[in-house]
């Protein structure tokens, strides 16, 4: 049984100009201990996915609905409090995008840590903040950061307690959203080192997802690629990187500049398209190089084209 499994889940976004289809039956699972990558362009619905499995939703929900079994459990079918009181943060929690950059300015980030023990664990604050040095420590921070306001403290450190944040309940399945994208090369190199290192002592499993397939292949077991609010193509990292299927996998993994080689970098014509107004049959199609009449108008299925690769593409049926 996978740690995490979702099946034909939907989030839609209600706007003026109509819903927008940010998550669009997407199904996909997650071991016990592994890493699945969800790597697609800008847009394309990888935020909306985390938020949906965490239930922390804007507003203007649309439509939300599918199943989310997480040990075995539908989750989907508890009510907020229950999903408050027994799974977000416990169970699985999240590094927001951008969240370093959202730290309150006028409270240490030790009392920031320490957080959720004293709301959610009604524990007394010197205790909590114990237990939240200890999770700076386990990031690879000196204890004395608890008493820094945030300002005080580089780009890579703040991570480094974002990243406590989602450690401090102990939870068996954390998101990370684009956990290194504001930081640079060496700092980002740094966090990936920490990431997996957290990994394997607490026995985590990660969903971590970037628009950077590179960086993803620094830690995948497997790899989810997104467009345009679908899974186009899943499997593990070695299938997907060495043998992608879908001609947009190909055509992303043909545009991560490699060093030192004389091929031509290549680019995606077109654009990525509206989530209001999706393409009909494969939203692919109008960018894609082999279309055929079908693909304009069937909307291709996952199918399995060798054992644990999946694929949702025309030229495969
Ligand atoms: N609260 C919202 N209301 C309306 N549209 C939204 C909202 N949040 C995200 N979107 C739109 O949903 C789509 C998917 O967004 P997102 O999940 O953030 O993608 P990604 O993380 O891959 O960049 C985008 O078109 C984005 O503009
Ligand atoms: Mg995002």
């Amino acid at each position: 049984m996978p740690l995490l499994e979702v099946k034909d889940l939907y989030l839609y976004y209600r706007t003026t100009r109509g819903p927008v289809k940010a998550v669009d039956d997407v199904s996909f699972f997650v071991p016990e201990g592994e890493t699945l990558a969800l790597v697609g362009e800008s847009g394309c619905g990888k935020t909306s996915i985390g938020i949906a499995i965490l239930r922390v939703l804007p507003v203007n929900v649309h439509l939300y609905k599918g199943t989310i079994l997480f040990e075995g459990n539908d989750i989907m079918k508890l009510n907020d409090e229950e999903f408050r009181r027994t799974i977000r943060w416990r169970k699985i929690s999240m590094v927001f995008q951008g969240a370093m950059n959202a730290l309150n300015p006028v409270i240490p980030v030790g009392l920031q840590v320490a957080e959720p023990l004293i709301i959610h664990e009604g524990m007394d604050k010197d205790e909590a903040l114990k237990i939240a040095m200890e999770a700076l420590e386990s990031v690879g921070l000196p204890k004395i950061v608890a008493r820094r306001y945030p300002h005080e403290l580089s780009g890579g450190m703040k991570q480094r307690v974002v990243i406590a944040m989602a450690l401090i309940m102990k939870p068996r399945l954390i998101i990370l959203d684009e956990p290194t994208s504001a930081l640079d090369i060496i700092t980002q190199a740094n966090i990936m080192n920490l990431l997996k290192r957290l990994k394997r002592e607490h026995k985590l499993s990660y969903i971590f997802i970037t628009h950077d397939l590179a960086l993803a292949s620094e830690i995948a077991d497997r790899v989810a690629v997104m467009y345009a609010g679908e899974i186009v193509e899943l499997g593990t990292a070695e299938q997907v990187y060495l043998s992608p299927k879908h001609p947009y996998t190909q055509k992303l993994i043909a545009a991560v500049p490699t060093l030192r080689t004389e091929k031509k970098l290549e680019f995606i014509p077109g654009e990525v398209p509206s989530l209001i107004n999706p393409p009909p049959g494969c939203r692919f199609h109008p960018r894609c190089p082999y279309k055929k009449p079908v693909c304009s108008k069937v909307r291709p299925k996952l199918i399995e084209v060798e054992k644990d690769h999946l694929v949702a593409c025309h030229l495969y049926e």
